[in-house]
């Protein structure tokens, strides 16, 4: 009911009465008023004119029913150890494919390569769950189309133009404004899922670690309402999905990418070697020209350039 209450004040370009809404929504005028009061502690301001109620803000919280078709595929905790874990649990018990795990703040937020992923109160941190009818070694490009998405959603919901580095950091003016984790389970020689996890700085103030991080707040100085950013992302990401290009995923990443063209030093797990990135390959591997003039491509480990 409050799904609906909201979307009819949101669709509304005048305040609506409550005999008006109680009449469309056929309960009492006391539940409707229930309902509003409800909304408004939850964090929506709603105003109260001599027309009726008005909606004035949303809540900055990604509750599920804001995202009005997807709710149900949305699960939001005030608090959570990792997204990472819970959309793993969820995604092992069956959850369809689109599934969000969203979390205001993380206990033991997860980076790439065993790092720590600072996620204190005012950042954007979710997972989703993907089950991409794709064979295992294609699945990498999921995670450069996720970084696109989301250099969108920053452009688009705080006029913020992001970059991204390989693999999948997104970077302005080389400070970390976002970072991906991905994990893939496989059954058989099938993906059963894939679990990408997100962390925006948004109105946060990272810690600076090992590298250097900047949230939208300090690069606007304005707040931005993070459920609109989920709300955006999750968007284009499905829409991404339902007509997925490789080619274009790789044709955009190479024109958004500021790790190309660039002498890099790559850390895997195994060594490290330094070259020229020259290109991205078709599973999304980094191409290095060593100084032998050999070619190396590699699939995991951590860029420096
Ligand atoms: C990185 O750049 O090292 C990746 C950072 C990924 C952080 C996100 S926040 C949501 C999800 N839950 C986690 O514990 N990690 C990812």
């Amino acid at each position: 009911m409050k799904k609906r209450i909201l979307e009819m004040l949101q669709k509304s370009s005048r305040p609506l009465s409550g005999p008006e809404l109680s009449r469309e929504l056929e309960v009492s005028r006391v539940a409707v008023w229930k309902h509003i009061d409800q909304l408004r502690q939850s964090g929506h301001e709603i105003e109260s004119t001599a027309g009726g109620y008005r909606l004035v803000t949303v809540p900055d919280t990604p509750f599920p029913w804001l995202f009005g078709p997807r709710s149900a595929l949305i699960h939001y905790y005030p608090e959570l150890d990792s997204t990472m874990n819970r959309a793993t649990e969820l995604a092992r018990a069956g959850c369809p494919s689109h599934t969000v795990v969203v979390a205001d703040r993380q206990l033991q937020g997860r980076g790439r390569m065993q790092r720590q992923w600072d996620s204190g109160e005012g950042g954007l941190y979710f997972s989703i769950v993907v089950r991409p009818a794709l064979p295992p070694r294609e699945c990498p490009i999921i995670n450069l189309a996720v970084a696109l998405d989301l250099v969108a959603t920053l452009a688009r919901c705080c006029g913020i133009t992001a970059r991204v580095k390989w693999p999948n950091d997104l970077l302005v003016d080389g400070r970390k404004i976002a970072g991906i984790l991905s994990q893939m389970e496989i059954e058989g020689d099938q993906v059963a899922f894939v679990n990408v996890g997100i962390g925006l700085n948004l109105n946060n103030e990272p810690e600076v670690a090992d590298k250097p991080a900047v949230s939208a707040l300090q690069l606007t100085g304005e707040k931005v309402n993070r459920a609109q950013v989920l709300a955006d992302f999750l968007q284009r990401f499905e829409t991404r999905m339902a007509t997925f290009s490789r080619r274009e995923v790789l044709r955009q990443w190479r024109e958004r990418t500021v790790t190309l063209g660039r002498q890099v030093t790559i850390t895997t797990l195994r060594d490290d070697c330094e070259g020229l990135a020259v290109d991205i390959d078709d599973e999304g591997g980094l191409i290095v020209e060593l100084a032998d003039g050999s070619r190396r491509t590699v699939f995991y480990g951590d860029c420096f350039h």
